[in-house]
């Protein structure tokens, strides 16, 4: 059996021990340079795009582990670390496009990725079009042949977990297509195999899997990726190689965590959608998910991240600040059940328009679905809910 008969869940075990020689767990390689044999080697290195023992803002042999699992479970040629999941937005974006250029994107995306597309790319003179992530016309229509160089999608969107149809936008021919897949993990879901050409990941969230690591990746065909390499050395948000072993822990669990969360998070929704005072509950495992079909078919399991809505900013409010298990944080993808108010939070700087085309209400609540015992977690909700809006 080689390596590439295994299932995803056993290549999350076995993938990424470059940099181990006999040591079972990631060996840390916490230097920021090496010694180089002669000038030649120090040459032929500062140019390649994976000289691993060089300079660590260039690679790391820790990174590059990280890095080679990542691209294992992608089904990619290669990956590049970041310093965060945001570095790895703005090195592809800032790396793949020039001033001219044209980008289409969507109007549900995590809020730092909007402000990028609506603050920084103007004033590099990127013009971006957003479309509505669930149409899939809508992505191939705003195209401008020649001007379009790149698509850059997020599935399931951050919050209200929107979809977008991978097929589809692996079909459109020209630009290079991009999918932020942070909210399903490497183990949720393959853009690469709907023939997207890079996949992104905050490894912050799920990846890293215990809220102790600021980290990114971008995985996808070796020439892409040499690209992004050569703007990533310049953008400095490489990799530490303590974040990247953490990285290379997290994945080593991530498979019975993503189940664990999923079979929680199922529960959860059901009971929230059972419930009268609650509105609005999105989550890609419940049939009632306007595109359950589409999540069937290309995301191997639901995840842990579920929304919906309370009647406004009071009860929303009153409800995150209620809950004794789940947390108040704004991350997501961890051990510990965490809560969010989007709308004063992960996306206060949205304007009224731009929250509601991307479905966030006044009372919209987030809860990322951690470890915790299921029992627990929804008496929590229950009691949270009771208090934020009196008994049912
Ligand atoms: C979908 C998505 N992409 C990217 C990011 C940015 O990741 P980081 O916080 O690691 O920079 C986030 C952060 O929440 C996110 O939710």
């Amino acid at each position: 059996m080689t390596d590439a008969e295994f299932h995803p869940d056993t290549l999350a075990i076995r993938a990424g021990r470059t940099a181990d020689d006999r040591a079972l767990a990631p060996t840390i390689w916490a230097t920021t340079t090496f010694t180089t044999g002669s000038v030649a080697e120090g040459r032929a290195m500062a140019t390649s795009t994976d000289a691993a023992r060089f300079y660590t803002r260039y690679g790391n042999p820790t990174v590059a582990a990280f890095e080679s699992a990542v691209a294992t479970l992608e089904g990619a040629e290669a990956a590049r670390a970041f310093g965060s999941g945001m570095g790895a937005v703005a090195g592809v974006v800032l790396g793949l496009c020039s001033s001219g250029d044209h980008v289409v994107t969507q109007h549900q995306l995590y809020a730092g990725t909007q402000l990028l597309f609506q603050a920084v790319c103007p004033r590099f003179r990127i013009d971006v079009t957003f479309v509505d992530a669930t149409d899939p016309d809508a992505w191939e229509a705003a195209v401008i042949p020649g001007r379009t160089t790149l698509v850059y999608a997020e599935s399931p969107a951050n919050p209200r977990l929107d979809l977008v149809d991978l097929d589809r936008l692996g079909a459109i021919a020209g630009p290079v297509t991009v999918v932020d897949a942070t909210f399903a993990t490497p183990l949720g879901q393959r853009p690469l195999d709907h023939g997207v050409d890079l996949s992104l990941h905050s490894a912050t969230k799920a990846i890293g899997g215990h809220n102790d690591a600021t980290l990114g990746v971008v995985s996808g065909s070796r020439e892409l990726l040499d690209w992004i390499w050569g703007f990533a050395v310049l953008q400095g948000a490489n990799a530490s190689p303590h974040d990247a072993a953490a990285g290379l822990r997290g994945l080593r669990t991530l498979g019975v965590r993503l189940e664990r969360q999923s079979a929680t998070a199922t529960r959860l929704a059901e009971a929230l959608e059972a419930d009268s005072r609650v509105r609005g509950v999105r989550y890609p495992g419940l049939p009632s998910h306007p595109q359950f079909e589409l999540a069937s078919r290309q995301l191997r399991l639901p995840g842990g991240l579920l929304t919906f809505d309370l009647p406004d900013v009071d009860s929303g409010a009153r409800f995150v600040e209620s809950t004794r298990i789940a947390q108040l944080a704004t991350s997501l993808g961890g051990p510990e059940t965490l809560v969010t108010h989007p709308a004063s939070t992960t996306h206060v700087n949205l304007l009224p328009e731009e929250l509601a085309a991307a479905g966030i209400g006044p009372g919209t609540v987030r809860i990322s679905v951690g470890l915790e015992d299921a029992e627990d977690v929804l008496a929590d909700v229950r009691a949270a809910l009771d208090a934020a809006l009196g008994s049912s």
